[in-house]
């Protein structure tokens, strides 16, 4: 048997040896790694969905190069991310990785992307500290704390004068906390209480009666893509909607996914996000009426576009490189990438390799009978602030 150490010697020098080594003539294949079962099904499900409308828009060669995306179910266990990704570099030559459902399925690839020289595109996680990790690691998702800032100055000025932080118990949640917390309490507000929540089977209901119990003008909430619904149903359950405290949040909480589902209760509810189903751009529509047309009963929401724009960040590298699949030449192709997505103008910060992107506020509205998240105040080019911050 060999033991951890040896085995460990062996993975680092086969990914030192295999990254690299297809030929000109090999598909460039990308491995994408997802939650395709267990509770964040979801995100695996409508960034796969983007993905293959990517190509089916764009066509399977780029450069010359035929393009393969081995997809790979790793259910939201880091340990199955980790193994997949090996597997992936040393076995399917993959010459890049994407997807990244979670933020420690994104932690756990990025010294084997650092290794092996092998960029990991993140698509959904949303932890600043993530593009920190690896320098070949390049971001098309969003970080948390853009939309936590945005909604705590939000806030502040807007006659919220007192809130409690209801967060998931863990790395983006405490990103959520801290990015919503210091904004609004430097713009004068008040937190009352910050509760945190776990990320396994989550049971809202004693969190959401403390903070009932706090009576503050609004409820902060920051809740991955999945759990919103839980949490709306023992919202309403406690009575919390009409004892007249209000629900703002990240806009993960009306994830454009599961809000069909809400019902009535979720109008009203405000949020600060980067992509709506509702955004109303003229690419955004060509892209809604694409994705519908081709996965029946679902609407693309946010996860979707960091899959989607992943793959334009992939497609457009490997044209810049003519083809060439070099970790390094591909990352540096990236940055400063700026280009329209469904959800507005983005570009790759080329210091941080991290997304810069428009933040709105939004209001969740039925239209034509639909409920949806109805942006009416625009952030322009929103850094992360975490990242931003520490540079001062
Ligand atoms: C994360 O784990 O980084 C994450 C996942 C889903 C979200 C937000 C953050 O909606």
């Amino acid at each position: 048997m060999l033991s951890n150490i040896t085995r460990a010697l062996c993975i680092a020098s086969a990914l030192g040896l295999m990254a690299g080594a297809a030929t000109a003539q090999d598909p460039v294949k990308i491995g994408l790694i997802l939650p395709m079962t267990g509770p964040f099904t979801s995100t695996g499900k409508q960034i796969t969905a983007a993905v293959h409308l990517y190509m089916q828009q764009h066509g399977d060669t780029v450069a010359g190069r035929k393009v393969e995306v081995i997809l790979r179910d790793d259910a939201g266990n880091p340990e199955s991310t980790k193994r997949l990704a090996q597997d992936l570099i040393v076995n399917s030559q993959a010459s890049l990785l994407a997807g990244f459902g979670l933020t420690p399925l994104a932690l756990v690839a990025a010294p084997l992307a650092t290794q092996a020289k092998v960029p990991e595109i993140i698509m959904a996680a949303g932890t600043s500290i993530i593009t920190e990790r690896s320098p070949f690691i390049v971001r098309t998702s969003f970080t948390v704390p853009q939309s936590a800032k945005v909604m705590a100055e939000w806030a502040a000025k807007n006659n919220i004068k007192t809130a409690v932080t209801m967060v998931t118990d863990y790395a983006p949640g405490h990103d959520a906390e801290s990015s919503f917390t210091e904004p609004y309490k430097a713009a004068g507000g008040q937190v009352l209480a910050a509760l945190r929540v776990p990320l396994q089977n989550p049971d809202f209901a004693p969190f959401l009666q403390r903070a009932a119990d706090a009576k503050p003008d609004a409820l902060f909430v920051f809740v991955p893509s999945g759990p919103g619904a839980i949490v709306m149903k023992q919202y309403v359950e406690r009575g919390m909607d009409k004892a007249g405290i209000k629900m703002i949040g990240t806009g993960d909480l009306t994830d454009d996914d599961i809000l069909p589902g809400y019902g009535d209760v979720a109008v009203g509810i405000i949020t600060a996000h980067f992509y709506a189903t509702a955004h109303p751009s003229a690419a955004n529509q060509a892209y809604v009426e694409a994705f519908k047309k081709g996965n029946p009963g679902m609407r693309p929401n946010f996860m979707s576009v960091g899959g989607y724009d992943g793959m334009h960040l992939i497609y457009e590298a490997l044209k810049k490189t003519g083809g060439k699949t070099d970790g390094t030449a591909l990352v540096d192709a990236m940055k400063g990438m700026r280009w329209e997505s469904p959800r507005g103008p983005i570009q790759i910060d080329p210091e941080t390799r991290d997304i810069i992107q428009n933040i709105y506020i939004r209001k969740v509205e039925r239209v034509n009978g639909e409920l949806q998240n109805v942006e009416f105040a625009t952030f322009e080019a929103v850094k992360d602030p975490v990242k931003a911050a520490e540079k001062k």
